[in-house]
Formats: C-alpha cells, sequence, structure tokens
C-alpha cells in the first residue's frame, strides 16, 4: 500500500517521531526526511555543515534557519515531483514552516497533515536516556519499551554493537525540551490556522499511536 500524503510529524524530543516515521515509510511507502538525522550525518562525516554544526547539536540548541532552510530545499529538490513525504523534525519554528510552504507551492503540492505527538514532560527523559541504535543499520531501541527479541543482537542485521546518541543526556534534554517549547510550539499554531493540524496521544504504546497516524493518513 502507498500513501500519498504529506506530513510534517510534530513532536517533543523523544516524543516517538522518528519510531513512527521508519515504519510509515516501511509500511507505507512513504519517504522519511529527518532533518536530525541528516545533522547528524555530516557531523560523523566531518563535512563543512557538520562542523557548523557539531556543537549546536551536542549543546541541544537549534541550528540556524537558513541552514535548515537551504538543507531541507535541497532535499526536496531531489525528491522531484514525489509524494507521500514524512518531515520528521522540520519545521521547527515559524519561519521555517513559512519557507516550506513556499517550497511545495512552488512544486504545486502542499502539506496535508501536520500531525502532533504529545507526551507528557515527565515521560520525556526516561525515553530519550534510555534510547540506542544498532551501530551497523540504525535500527532503535530502548532500555525498556523497545528491547531487541534477542540481548545484545539487532533484530533486523544481527549486529550485536550499539551506539546511544552524544545528545542523550538529561542536561540536554531539559535544553531540547526547552527550545521545543519556546522556538517549535508556536507553529502549531500555524498549523491550526490552516486546518492541517491534528493531536495525538503520543503517551500509548508505539503500535497504539502508529494505528492513530494510519487511520489519519487514510481517511
Ligand atoms: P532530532 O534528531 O530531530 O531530535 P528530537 O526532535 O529531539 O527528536 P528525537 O530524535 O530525540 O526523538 P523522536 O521524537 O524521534 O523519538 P524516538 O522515536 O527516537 O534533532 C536533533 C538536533 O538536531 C536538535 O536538537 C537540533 O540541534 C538539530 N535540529 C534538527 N532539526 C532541526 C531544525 N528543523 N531546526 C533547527 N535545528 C534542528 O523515540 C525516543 C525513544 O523512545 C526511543 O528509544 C524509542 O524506542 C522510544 N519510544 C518511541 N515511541 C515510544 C512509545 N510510544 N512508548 C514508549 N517508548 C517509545
Amino acid at each position: 500500500m502507498s500513501v500519498n500524503k504529506n506530513i510534517v510529524l510534530m513532536g517533543p524530543p523523544g516524543g516517538g517521531k522518528g519510531t513512527q516515521a521508519v515504519r510509515l515509510a516501511a509500511e507505507l511507502n512513504m519517504k522519511h526526511l529527518a532533518t536530525g538525522d541528516l545533522l547528524r550525518a555530516a557531523v560523523a562525516q566531518k563535512s563543512d555543515l557538520g562542523l557548523k554544526v557539531k556543537d549546536i547539536l551536542e549543546s541541544g540548541g537549534l541550528v540556524s534557519d537558513d541552514i535548515i532552510i537551504a538543507l531541507i530545499a535541497e532535499q526536496l529538490d531531489k525528491m522531484g515531483s514525489e509524494q507521500g513525504i514524512i518531515l520528521d523534525g522540520f519545521p521547527r519554528t515559524v519561519p521555517q514552516a513559512q519557507a516550506l510552504d513556499e517550497m511545495f507551492k512552488n512544486k504545486n503540492n502542499n502539506i496535508d497533515y501536520a500531525i502532533e505527538i504529545e507526551v507528557p514532560d515527565e515521560k520525556i527523559i526516561e525515553r530519550i536516556t534510555g534510547r540506542f541504535a544498532c551501530a551497523k543499520c540504525g535500527k532503535g531501541y530502548h532500555d525498556k519499551f523497545m528491547k531487541p527479541l534477542k540481548e545484545g543482537f539487532c533484530d533486523v542485521c544481527g549486529g550485536n554493537e550499539f551506539s546511544r546518541r552524544k545528545d542523550d543526556n538529561k542536561e540536554t534534554v531539559k535544553e531540547r525540551l526547552a527550545q521545543y517549547k519556546q522556538m517549535t510550539a508556536p507553529i502549531i499554531p500555524y498549523y491550526q490556522k490552516q486546518g492541517k493540524l491534528v493531536n495525538i496521544n503520543g503517551d500509548d504504546e508505539p503500535n497504539t499511536v502508529y494505528q492513530k497516524i494510519v487511520n489519519i493518513l487514510l481517511k
């Protein structure tokens, strides 16, 4: 099955955006565009972009709008007229949301839904500090909520090495959450005014959250 809707996945750090986007892309043949993943890849490659943003990512601050907008514009250009795009981690400020609308308008396209995954603050730190991923294929796990089926081995590729993100510590998470409330929450009324906002309770089993998103997409 393929879904042709273009969506913005919003939510606090650790809200489950990445977890849901990976499954939506795999099962509904959608295209997953995650600014956090693109930036971390640039840091790992030590590219010019990576060197510019490394400290910002590690502190939990936001990368400047001009850098991020250029990064997304480049990715959307590469995608051409593709539909079914999941934007994960973008937009994160009102100027980014305005720029995204402009980019889609220039392609005679549009965002169909902005889906806000709501998770209470007290759950965020536990989710983030327990997160890890397979070092070989990137499959995400959690110490408590999403353990590999066989301890020590990745369910997908069988790899036995895992990694944790540098910004997944208590201090940085507090800063990321503060940034979310100050800089990103204002895009909620932006999408509400356009009639595109859908809120879902993300404090639920990952599979239940997934089904709620699928119900929105198949409406
Ligand atoms: P980014 O990578 O986008 O980080 P984030 O928004 O903080 O989101 P996370 O990736 O931490 O969380 P998630 O919602 O994807 O949760 P996940 O599914 O992994 O950005 C990183 C940095 O890049 C930013 O701080 C900023 O510096 C920069 N940046 C990126 N985009 C930018 C932009 N547009 N503008 C400026 N700067 C930008 O889940 C978390 C854990 O919980 C996992 O272990 C998972 O297994 C578990 N879990 C998931 N769902 C559930 C559930 N329902 N129940 C229990 N556990 C669950």
